[in-house]
């Protein structure tokens, strides 16, 4: 038998969805954040959908339409300290509670965005 994947688990692209525009309204409004990202975040979210698509074990949105990720390579025009990470965690973790995420889901997910945001991490704290 199949094993299921965490995208199908969670309740599919509808989940996600609902899961990175409940993100992005709080990385708006995030003080940390704000001065790194655009103001117009219609595009972010897009791509974002995409991504956290393939990231959960859906299927491959991102590199259909962008290509091989190279995440850290596309932050690196970005300041990420520690800080930022973990505000952008903090997001995440919210956003999670925001959806309604259950466990053991919450935790599987961000569990998994914590990895790879330690990845993302590029510029030491009194460096800002
Ligand atoms: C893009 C910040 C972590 C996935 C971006 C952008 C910023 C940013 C400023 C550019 C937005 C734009 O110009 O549209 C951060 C910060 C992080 C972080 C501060 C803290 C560690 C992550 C993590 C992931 C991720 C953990 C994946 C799980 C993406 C993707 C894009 C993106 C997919 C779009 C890339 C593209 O242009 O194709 N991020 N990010 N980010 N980020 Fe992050």
């Amino acid at each position: 038998t199949e094993k299921r994947s965490i995208f199908e688990l969670i309740g599919g692209q509808e989940k996600v969805d609902e899961l990175v525009d409940a993100f992005y309204h709080l990385v708006s409004k995030h003080p940390d954040l704000t001065p790194i990202f655009p103001d117009d975040l219609t595009e972010t979210v897009r791509k974002q959908k995409q991504f956290l698509t393939q990231f959960l074990g859906g299927p491959l949105l991102y590199n259909e339409e962008h290509g091989h990720p190279k995440l850290r390579m596309r932050h690196l025009p970005f300041e990420i300290t520690p800080s930022r990470k973990d505000a952008w965690l903090s997001c995440m973790d919210q956003a999670l509670v925001k959806v309604k995420m259950e466990e053991p889901y919450h935790t599987i997910v961000l569990e998994r965005l914590t990895r790879t945001a330690h990845h993302m991490m590029n510029t030491p704290e009194n460096e800002k």
